[in-house]
């Protein structure tokens, strides 16, 4: 077929050249009057081997007039068949694979893409972050987005709170300060935080939370310091109600995310960075479902009496404190 088609037309091809028979004419084996048609039918008898298939595919791209898409669909159309002749993928398994990512698309609407969760459970979302990261020493390092930030958050008070509900979870104070990488602190740096509750849901998710619930955006001031109060996070499963966790429990892996603060720290002149503060104490941190964890952004959550001074007023339990500072990279790296 594939040889066929670029005779010029597929099987449609095949009968333009057969010739018409008409009142009068014997009709004479075709191979003797037209030998095009008996090449054409000799090679298409013979099964095209796969590198031929894959030669075909990859030509097909070779007038795309931009460099890059050209070169990005030729390698995929390589690798991908490489794969295929690698695994030996049978034609059920093809189907199957076909059926799952339809499913995947189904299930995407305005509140949930389970492509890019596919992304995060294969490592590929954080593959790509480690190819943009051209990290200079000291530069907070970035993580997974994920599915749960919401632009246009409220800008709050320096040394407010993200917690608009009671029993959102134990207080937790973070504080820090924004600085470039030369050491100076960077005014009017963004901080954008979003977190679960201690049920283990975001406010997107969770309609019993108030819609801007644990989350918020604060401005540092001359000095590039920050202050908030958040709660602590909890560990979580991502959503796995879908394809994605079909896959997931298909293979014998779990879905759960160890604890964390979501932060996308900005200023301008400056790369911003979207990353996360994980919970030490966490026992997913050496198995997070979607590879998100990076040493350098562990922290240690410190647990103060009620007493202590700085407790939140009216709180009469533990509650926790973390100090930490961002450094961002000058744009033009
Ligand atoms: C999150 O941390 O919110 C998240 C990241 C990737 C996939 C699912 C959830
Ligand atoms: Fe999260």
């Amino acid at each position: 077929m594939a040889n066929l088609r670029r005779l010029g037309g597929g099987e449609g091809s095949l009968t333009r050249l057969t010739p018409r028979r008409g009142r009068g004419t014997t009709r004479r084996p075709v191979s003797e009057s037209v030998p095009a048609y008996h090449a054409a039918v000799e090679h298409a008898r013979r099964p095209s081997s796969p590198e031929d298939i894959t030669a075909a595919a990859r030509k097909s791209f070779d007038e795309a007039p931009d460099a890059r898409l050209r070169f990005l669909l030729q390698r995929l159309v390589e690798h991908l068949h490489a794969y295929a002749c690698e695994v030996g993928l049978t034609k059920a398994e093809w189907e199957a694979a076909v059926a799952f990512l339809t499913d995947t698309g189904h299930s995407c609407s305005d509140r949930r893409q389970e492509f890019v969760l596919l992304s995060d459970t294969l490592g590929l979302s954080m593959l790509v972050d480690a190819l943009q990261s051209h990290l200079q020493a000291g530069v907070t390092e970035s993580t997974v987005l994920g599915p749960f930030h919401v632009d246009g958050s409220p800008l709050r008070p320096m040394g407010s709170s993200i917690a608009e509900q009671e029993g959102s979870g134990e207080p937790m104070f973070v504080s820090g300060n924004v600085r470039g990488i030369d050491g100076q602190p960077l005014a009017g740096a963004v901080l954008d935080v979003w977190q679960n509750a201690a049920n283990g849901l975001y406010a997107v998710q969770d309609p019993e939370q108030p819609f801007e619930n644990l989350r918020g955006r604060f401005r540092t001031g001359s000095d590039g310091a920050f202050s908030f109060w958040a709660v602590r996070p909890v560990d979580y499963p991502i959503p796995d109600d879908g394809p994605v966790g079909r896959m997931l429990a298909a293979t014998g892996r779990h879905p759960w995310r160890p604890a964390h603060l979501h932060l996308v720290v900005s200023a301008t002149g400056c790369h911003p960075v979207a990353t996360h503060l994980f919970d030490r104490t966490s026992p997913y941190l050496g198995s997070d479902a979607v590879f998100g964890v990076k040493p350098s952004l562990v922290v240690d959550f410190l647990a103060h009496g009620p007493h202590e001074p700085g407790a939140p007023e009216g709180w009469s339990d533990t509650w926790y404190s973390l100090e930490r500072d961002f450094v961002l990279a000058p744009a033009e790296t």
